[in-house]
């Protein structure tokens, strides 16, 4: 017989994990970068309706079908069908997801593996190793492939030890130490010089800027920060016992993943106007702020080489932070098809966790060795089409296909007199019309 499901063991370890998947690269480096380059302050804002009017709805929809079922997202699809059409699109659904959590980390990996070898780099420099941290920074196709293997093994072994001696335990102890490093790197870093005109640029609030494409890009963004559509909340709500409140949970979740998306604003722009004023170029050849890869891989690297010895610890705590932030994203995603082995193969974790887990690694070994071709590929394919799809079909198995009824009483488990409120008395029609209508809002636009 199959072991016992695994659950989590408290509201604290469920929320440091759901958070821990939220809170990611696009947190850390997408939203601040995306914020400066659209109007500052007014991109904040828009950002913050957005979190709470739609991905909050539609974060609640994949926890609640979750805690439900408390199966894998193939099984919990086909459990709230009404028939054999319907339990063909709910399986046709849960292996998108599935699908596309795993495509979701093949790059994952290998952006997170650039983050290992750049928080290897001064400690080969602090040894004395030269050659190494040379290496180490080089971009060759033998340093990509070892530093994805590095975190995806750290990845596998999280997941491997289960829900809550891997899931729950590492984010518990990972996600204060995140907290705890982006606090210490802003205030470094506020008191450079030029970091008070970084302030400026995220802070002031640019209104001129707003418009439709801003909102739908806001909204995207805050999709994808939340860890929406693939199966990766739902699978954590399968594992919250029916006693805790899920409305609550999710609001905290939300919430952090807007804060810490926030905070880290507050230390990227300074950083890369300190940077400017330490005489490295921020700006690109058409003017615009550097934001993609040459962000972290060139700017930021050039500001901690102009601050000495400190410089060392500085890029330390900071790729110490990048590591951490994606292997908290990293093992649900990695969940997702794990979880879909073990109850629908039949197999062991410690057996289904190797074999997803290298399967999803040469997916990243054939993109780092046609990277040019597949890379960008590989990103859009999942996140701009497989996400918002998927979104938009989770949000019609809870809004059209379960009973509203069951899909209420699953919500008031652990959280009283949840149908007196006019909030969740709407959010049913809201999950079925208004959340669908705005990814696919956002979906046409990223289209154009
Ligand atoms: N939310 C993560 C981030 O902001 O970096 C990315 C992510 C994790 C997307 C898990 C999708 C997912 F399933």
């Amino acid at each position: 017989m199959s072991a016992p499901r695994g659950q989590f063991s408290s509201n604290v370890g469920f929320l440091m994990a759901a958070a821990g998947s939220a809170v990611g690269l696009g947190n850390i480096w997408g939203f601040p970068t995306k914020a400066a380059s659209n109007g500052g302050a007014a991109f904040v804002v828009v950002y913050l309706f957005m979190a709470f009017l739609l991905a909050y709805p539609a974060l609640m929809a994949e926890l609640t079908i979750g805690r439900h079922a408390r199966r894998n997202m193939v099984q919990a699809l086909r459990g709230i069908a009404r028939g054999p059409v319907t339990r063909f699109l709910g399986g046709l659904t849960g292996f998108g997801g599935i699908l596309v959590a795993s495509l979701i980390l093949s790059f994952y990996a290998i952006v997170a593996g650039w983050m290992v070898a750049h928080l290897a780099e001064p400690f080969a420099t602090l040894i004395g190793a030269g050659g190494i941290a040379d290496w180490l920074t080089g971009d060759s196709t033998p340093r990509n492939l070892t530093v994805t293997a590095i975190f995806s093994g750290l990845t596998m072994l999280i997941i491997a030890s289960g829900v809550e001696k891997g899931i729950e335990r590492w984010s518990t102890l990972l996600m204060p130490s995140l907290i705890l490093l982006l606090l210490l790197l802003i205030i470094y870093v506020l008191a450079q010089d030029g970091a008070m005109k970084g302030l400026e640029v995220y802070l002031m609030p640019d209104f001129s800027q707003l418009s439709p494409e801003l909102m739908l890009s806001a909204m995207g963004q805050a999709f994808f920060s939340l860890s929406l559509g693939v199966g990766t909340m739902l699978i954590y709500g399968s594992y919250l016992s029916r006693q805790e409140s899920l409305p609550r949970l999710g609001a905290l979740v939300t919430l952090i993943d807007v804060g810490i998306a926030f905070t880290a604003g507050l230390l990227i722009l300074p950083a890369m106007y300190v940077a400017q004023e330490a005489g490295t170029q921020i700006f690109s050849d058409t003017g615009e702020l550097i934001a993609g890869p040459g962000l972290i891989m060139q700017v930021l690297p050039a500001l901690f080489d102009t601050m000495g010895t400190a410089g060392l610890f500085v890029a330390i705590a900071f790729f110490a932070l990048m590591v951490i932030a994606s292997l908290t994203s990293s093992i649900s995603m990695l969940e997702v098809p794990v979880a879909f082995a073990i109850e629908n193969l039949g197999i062991g974790r410690r057996l289904a966790t190797p074999l997803v887990g290298l399967a999803i690694f040469a997916i990243s070994s054939l993109i780092i060795f046609n990277f040019d071709a597949l890379f960008g590929l590989v990103v859009s394919i999942s996140t701009e089409f497989g996400q918002p799809i998927l979104g938009v079909a989770l949000c019609i198995f809870a809004g059209w296909i379960w009973r509203r009824d069951q899909l209420l009483a699953e919500l008031e488990k652990g959280h009283e007199n949840v149908e007196q409120t006019l909030f969740w008395k709407v959010w049913p029609w809201y999950v079925r019309i208004v959340c669908p209508l705005l990814i696919l809002a956002a979906f046409l636009q990223s289209l154009l």
